[in-house]
């Protein structure tokens, strides 16, 4: 067992390299399409719960002055490291999601990835969308991603939790939960067991494992707490970070993606 970091997010780089697996670029023009469509462009980004900022760094790429935000000092740093590597603008704030301030508001913001599955509790979550709503500008659009809910409610396994993934010669195999992680039905946390395998060239392996608290967000719940959240009205829902999944009930649909506008004052857009 290596006892070099005290949990998951603090291996950064080992993280970046297991979840290096998703198209970004595409991922990307999903963000920019609905700010398109449902808000005022994307004028301005911003990835919360960030992690290595995958997409705060391919915005940046596109010319889009982009921000990347995560409570784990070892992504922010990550972030500004490769930011800088690739002579990039990105701000890397070291920030909890709950209760984050920005100084100048923005046209989109995302959490991907089931981020938000570590906002344990309905207040958890209610003040992040207070948060989330002042840090965008009138108008402006709010992409959450989440585990579709067949998954927690056993209905279908829509994700996979075990896969390798390799890069300079750092072989990383990641599990994600098993099959006994406690689920507690009346709170809706599971206790997550991970597992990182990692293999560098010429050492031996070493493994990394913590348990990791997080909660499973439902539509029915999340439409419930989005009623109480006046800022922000729901405009889409997607299977996936792709326009032409639906959200239903379907194999293609793997994820729960909302789409939420922030529709107080007028859609100006920020714009003076
Ligand atoms: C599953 S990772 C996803 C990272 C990134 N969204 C991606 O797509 O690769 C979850 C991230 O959420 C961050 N996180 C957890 N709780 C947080 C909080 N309260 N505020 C901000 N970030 C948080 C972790 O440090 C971690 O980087």
């Amino acid at each position: 067992m290596d006892s070099s970091f005290a949990g998951v997010y603090e291996a950064a780089e080992w993280y970046a390299i297991a979840f290096g697996y998703r198209d970004v670029p595409k991922e990307c023009d999903f963000l920019t399409g609905l700010a398109d469509e449902f808000g005022c462009g994307a004028g301005s980004f911003l990835e919360l719960a960030c992690g290595p900022g995958f997409h705060a760094l391919e915005m940046a790429r596109r010319g889009v002055p982009s921000a990347g935000l995560d409570l784990e000092p070892s992504m922010v740093r990550l972030l500004e490291g490769e930011a800088a590597r690739e002579n990039l603008t990105v701000t890397a704030l070291q920030a909890d999601m709950r209760s984050f301030e920005v100084e100048t508001p923005f046209h989109l913001v995302t959490t991907l990835l089931d981020s938000c599955a570590h906002l344990l509790t309905n207040e958890d979550m209610l003040a992040h969308l207070n948060r989330v709503a002042a840090a965008l500008v009138p108008g402006g659009i709010y992409v959450l991603e989440f585990s579709h809910p067949a998954d927690c409610f056993g209905v279908r396994k829509t994700a996979g939790t075990d896969w390798t993934m390799k890069s300079n010669g750092t072989e990383v195999h990641m599990q994600w939960g098993k099959d006994d992680d406690p689920f507690d039905p009346i709170t809706e946390i599971s206790d997550v067991t991970v597992t990182l395998d990692v293999t560098e060239e010429g050492r031996e392996t070493r493994t990394l494992r913590e348990v990791v608290r997080t909660r499973s967000w439902t539509y029915q719940t999340l439409r419930a707490l989005l009623d109480q959240t006046e800022p922000f009205t729901p405009v889409a829902w997607y299977g996936a970070l792709d326009r032409t999944v639906p959200f239903d009930n379907a194999e293609s649909a793997w994820r729960m993606v909302a789409v939420l506008r922030r529709t107080d004052g007028r859609r100006d857009c920020g714009r003076t």
